[in-house]
């Protein structure tokens, strides 16, 4: 007889429960299930406002915020302006949730004024955050690479995953969309996120196709003129296919996807590229950090073909997926009888 295999998807845990409803309840208002996902030094309150506008979800990195005192301007701007739209309630908040970073208690005192009805926590589990967020009502969804990371967010009672896969921008997992979605399907059956170059129409219905609830899309969205990125970035993206995304920890040490072109004009020694680099968050806005000259981005950079806003972005993201009817028919083509 052979032995069981060592991770086998929890024989012996019943899965937890998921709210019935949530993703549902959180796509209500949405033109497509896209999630523009949150960038440290690019996503501003502009870029979160113009998601909700265009139809789609925008986050809001708070650690984007300088100070505390910009934190509060940057939500009073958010929640003021989306009210006017009748979208109080279309925003979403990412938390650095890593034991280095210092500012996260004072963060979510901000937070639990302002109510987010969605944080995001990336870079370690969810406890942090879940008591104090859902005291107000919010709802939190965890940023996990691993199958490990995935279960123990579940189990610590994270409402959502958000998975990142193989390819994404900034920091990146590494496994397969198509197993890692699969994997986490079999013991969790709530709001399920999917990132990792995800960047045009076709890729958004294959992440649904393989399970998941929504799109995570960052690289595609970080050229729009509401980003707060150089336009010596956004020319770099409109130049780069996936040859000129170089992926390594030397740069924060977490694996992470870089612009080779950024990585060159750094003096980045790539002999390097497969050394680790010290993890550390606690000043993560300091002057000195390499993120503000090295610049990342994922595998779906060629889609960035241009200059565009998060509207024109959008709604051409809207348009091709209502002309994927000639994938229906290449779908519809199988099975075949013999
Ligand atoms: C330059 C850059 C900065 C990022 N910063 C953050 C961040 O501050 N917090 C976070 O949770 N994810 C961050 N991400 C990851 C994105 O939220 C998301 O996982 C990723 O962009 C999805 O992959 P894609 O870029 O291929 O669409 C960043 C991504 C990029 C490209």
């Amino acid at each position: 007889m052979s032995a069981a295999p060592i991770n086998a998807v929890r024989p012996n845990a019943a899965p937890r429960p998921a709210e019935s409803g949530l993703a549902n309840r959180l796509s209500e208002g949405l033109r497509l299930p896209v999630i523009v996902a949150p960038m440290f030094l690019i996503s501003s309150p502009e870029l979160v406002i113009a998601a909700a506008s265009s139809g789609v979800l925008g986050v809001y990195p708070v650690a984007n915020a300088r100070t505390l005192a910009d934190l509060e301007t940057a939500l009073q701007s958010i929640v003021a302006k989306l009210a006017t739209q009748g979208r109080a309630d279309q925003w979403a908040i990412n938390m650095i949730v890593h034991p280095t970073y210092t500012r996260f208690d004072a963060e979510l005192e901000l937070l639990e004024r302002f109510r987010p009805r969605l944080v995001i926590t990336a870079l370690g589990g969810p406890q942090r955050a879940l008591d104090r967020v859902h005291a107000f009502g919010g709802k939190v969804f965890s940023d996990v690479i691993s199958m490990t990371h995935a279960r123990k967010a579940i189990d610590a009672g994270a409402d959502g995953l958000v998975l990142i896969a193989s390819g994404a921008g900034g920091h990146t997992g590494s496994y397969s969309p198509f197993a890692f979605v699969d994997e986490v399907r079999r013991f969790w059956s709530g709001p399920l996120v999917l990132g990792g170059a995800i960047s045009n129409a076709r890729s958004i219905r294959a992440a649904l196709t393989l399970g998941a609830d929504f799109a995570y899309m960052g690289t595609r969205f970080i050229g729009a003129p509401e980003t707060l990125v150089s336009d010596g970035y956004r020319e770099m993206l409109v130049r780069a296919g996936l040859e000129d995304i170089v992926m390594t920890k030397a740069i924060t040490g977490v694996t992470a996807n870089w612009l080779r072109e950024s990585l060159e004009a750094a003096n980045f020694d790539f002999s390097k590229v497969d050394v680790a680099g010290k993890v550390d968050f606690s000043d993560i806005m300091g002057d000195a950090k390499a993120w503000k000259r090295i610049w990342g981005a994922g595998q779906g950079v060629s889609n960035v073909t241009a200059v565009e806003s998060v509207q024109q972005i959008v709604d051409a993201l809207v348009r091709d997926y209502a002309q994927l009817d000639a994938l229906d028919a290449h779908l519809a083509a199988w099975p075949r009888t013999a």
